[in-house]
């Protein structure tokens, strides 16, 4: 029996880790701060602060892109430095899940993996999980005995479109329109706009706000660049031009559930009518996107309560409820 277990969500924004010793979830940036070339400068959190306001010998990255590893040796460095931070440094070994995309190639499921055994974190046993089937645990879903749950999972980088049924995966799409992309859709409008340059944080700030805006029915107050004079302006929008902007990006997203629908065998679309379509993930919260699912499909959405947490809180049921064990596997065994 190993020192620990942990549970890791390996998200392309946020890295997600739940340690049984403490029975509890972190949530940090997956980022990673790199001060001349070699040397970690700050990692999680402390390096987000830091990003598009360090100078220029200090490089702050996702090492996670499109919900794959970009940059190996630097999610290799950051995983160790989390579970090392988790044990207080104690060099025990531990037993460590990953919840992973369906929809990647085997050698990218493989690289979780591998990430894992070369982090040197003494991993004894690595298990993989499908990254839907412990959302669908996450949000208390029967995943086990429901024939036919779908559930869409709107990200950092991606939103993953899965239809589950009997503790297995019928279809998962990966499509990489989620949070990020709204960002950036959000900088191209204030842009046109307002000729003012914003940067990613300000976008996203702005893109969480908007619900307390329209409550409070006052346009949103933002800090940029102005693009003809180069000089530092704070502007005003109202907040339905930010909202507008972003259907294009989630039409995309519905038409990705459509198709899904559309694959979807009819034994279990009967199922996902009845229950209608849990909605999960980060981005899920954007203003007028469960209403725009919703109103776009004609089925009722299941929202998520604790959205970023869905994932790693289905990893922490797996390692804790023997009855789950079964949705961990060993990628090595399965391929003698
Ligand atoms: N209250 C909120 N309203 C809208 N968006 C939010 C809110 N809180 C967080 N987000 C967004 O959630 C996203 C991160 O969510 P999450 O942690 O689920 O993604 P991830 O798991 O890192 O990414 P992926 O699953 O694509 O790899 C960010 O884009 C962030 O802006
Ligand atoms: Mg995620």
């Amino acid at each position: 029996m190993s020192a620990n277990t942990f549970g890791i969500d390996l998200g392309t924004g946020n890295i997600k880790i739940y340690d049984r010793s403490a029975d509890g979830v972190i949530v940090e940036k997956n980022m990673i701060a790199i001060k001349n070339k070699t040397d970690v400068f700050a990692y999680g959190n402390a390096a987000y602060d830091m990003y598009e306001k360090a100078p220029s010998n200090i490089k702050i990255s996702y090492p996670l892109s499109g919900g794959v590893i970009a940059d190996i040796n630097h999610m290799e460095t950051l995983v160790r430095m989390f579970i090392t931070a988790q044990m207080r440094g104690q060099p025990k070994s531990v037993d460590v899940y990953v919840a992973i995309p369906h929809d990647v190639t085997e050698v990218e499921r493989k690289a979780f993996r591998d990430l894992i055994q070369d982090s040197n974190v003494r991993a004894k046993e690595i298990r993989l999980v499908e990254k839907a089937l412990a959302d669908g645990l996450g949000m208390d879903i029967d995943v086990m005995n429901s024939q036919g749950v779908l559930i869409v999972d709107v990200g950092f980088d991606t939103t993953e479109i899965s239809v589950l049924s009997l503790g297995g995966i019928v279809i998962s799409k990966l499509m990489k329109i989620a949070g990020r992309q709204f960002d950036d859709t959000i900088r191209s409008t204030v842009r046109r706009e307002l000729s003012l340059i914003i940067g990613e944080k300000t976008a996203e700030n702005l893109r969480i706000s908007l619900q307390d805006l329209y409550k409070e029915n006052r346009d949103a107050v933002i800090y940029g660049r102005d693009i003809v004079t180069g000089l530092p302006v704070e502007r005003q929008i109202q907040p339905s031009i930010i909202t507008h902007s972003l259907t294009d990006d989630f039409d995309q997203i519905l038409d990705m559930i459509k198709a899904t629908l559309e694959r979807t065998p009819p034994e279990l679309a009967a199922d996902i009518y009845k229950h209608g379509i849990y909605l999960t993930g980060g981005a899920s919260q954007t203003k007028n996107l469960a209403q725009h699912i919703s109103d776009g499909v004609s089925l009722n959405v299941n929202l998520a309560e604790m959205p970023i947490a869905s994932v790693s809180m289905g990893l922490a049921r797996i390692i804790r409820e023997s009855a789950f064990r079964s949705l961990a596997y060993d990628i090595e065994s399965s391929y003698r």
